[in-house]
C-alpha cells in the first residue's frame, strides 16, 4: 500500500475580523493510502473544512508538513480537485460546456472525446445539450462530478457534496460515487457531517475532536460493498463513531 497523503502535525490558526486568533487545527496527523476512500467526520464548525483546504492547497498549514506522493503541498494542483455542492456548475453552459470548460486549450476533438467520456461515466449521455436549470439536483451533481473527473485528478475532495440533495437523490448519489470511485480508481477524501454516510462509503473513518481539533481515531470499516445499514456490524461501527463524537443515539 503506497502513502498518498500524508500529513504531519498540522496546526492552523486564522486571525478574525476582530483580529483576534482562532485557533482550528491542533496538530492533525493523518495517512491517506493511494486509491483509498476515507471520510471525515467530526462536530460541526470542528475544522474539517479548514483541514481539506489546506489538504487541496487553497489554505496553508500555520505549522507542520503536508505532503502528496511525497511533494510539499504549496498550492492547488489540476491532480487534486473539490468536488463542490450544485453550485459549483456555471449555470449558464451546458453540460458539455461545462464540463469541457476545465480541459483549456486542448483540439475540439480530444475536448469532445474527453467531455463525452465523462457524461457516461456519471450517466449522463442524452443530456449534454441541457443546461442546469433543466436538470435535477441529483442530475446536477452528476455535471459536477463529471466536471472534476474531467481534468483527470488522481484525488478527489468532496466536502459535504451532498448537502444541498433531497434525501431520495442522496442516496441515489451515494450509491453513485462508490461506483465512480471504484470504476475510476481515485483516492477520495469525503468531509460528512453524516455518520451513517461516512459508514456506507469510506474504507476509512476519521473522527476529529472538537475545535481546536485534532484526529481522535480513524476506525476502520472492513464491510464489504455495496453496504446494508442494517447491518449488525454496520450499526457497531456507527455507535463507536457517536460514541466519539458524544452524541447519544437515537433508537
Ligand atoms: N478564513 C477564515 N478566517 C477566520 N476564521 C475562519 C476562516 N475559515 C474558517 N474559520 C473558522 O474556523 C473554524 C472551523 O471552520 P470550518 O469551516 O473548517 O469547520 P467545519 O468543521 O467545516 O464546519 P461545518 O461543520 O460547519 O462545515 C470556524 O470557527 C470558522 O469560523
Ligand atoms: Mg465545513
Amino acid at each position: 500500500m503506497t502513502t498518498k497523503i500524508s500529513v504531519r502535525d498540522v496546526q492552523k490558526t486564522f486571525v478574525n475580523d476582530k483580529g483576534e486568533e482562532v485557533h482550528v487545527l491542533d496538530g492533525v496527523n493523518l495517512s491517506v493510502v493511494e486509491g483509498e476512500f476515507l471520510a471525515i467526520v467530526g462536530p460541526s464548525g470542528c475544522g474539517k473544512s479548514t483541514l481539506l483546504n489546506c489538504l487541496a492547497g487553497f489554505e496553508t498549514a500555520s505549522t507542520g508538513a503536508i505532503e502528496i506522493d511525497g511533494e510539499v503541498v504549496r498550492k492547488p494542483s489540476r491532480k487534486r480537485v473539490f468536488v463542490f455542492q450544485e453550485t459549483g456548475i456555471f449555470p449558464w453552459y451546458s453540460v458539455w460546456d461545462n464540463i469541457a470548460f476545465g480541459l483549456g486549450d486542448l483540439p475540439f476533438e480530444e475536448k469532445h472525446e474527453i467531455a463525452m467520456r465523462y457524461i457516461r461515466l456519471v450517466g449522463l449521455e442524452g443530456f449534454e445539450k441541457a443546461y442546469p436549470s433543466e436538470l435535477s439536483g441529483g442530475m446536477k451533481q452528476r455535471v459536477e462530478f463529471a466536471r472534476a473527473l474531467a481534468v483527470e485528478p488522481d484525488v478527489l475532495y468532496l466536502d459535504e457534496p451532498f448537502g444541498a440533495l433531497d434525501a431520495f437523490t442522496r442516496l441515489e448519489m451515494r450509491r453513485e460515487i462508490v461506483r465512480i470511485w471504484q470504476e475510476t480508481g481515485k483516492t477520495c477524501i469525503l468531509v460528512t457531517h453524516d455518520v451513517e454516510e461516512a459508514v456506507e462509503l469510506a474504507d476509512r473513518v476519521a473522527v476529529m475532536t472538537r475545535r481546536p481539533a485534532t484526529i481522535h481515531s480513524v476506525l476502520d470499516n472492513p464491510l464489504d460493498r455495496p453496504r446494508d445499514p442494517d447491518d449488525r456490524r454496520f450499526r457497531e461501527l456507527k455507535d463507536s463513531i457517536f460514541e466519539i463524537l458524544g452524541v447519544e443515539r437515537r433508537v
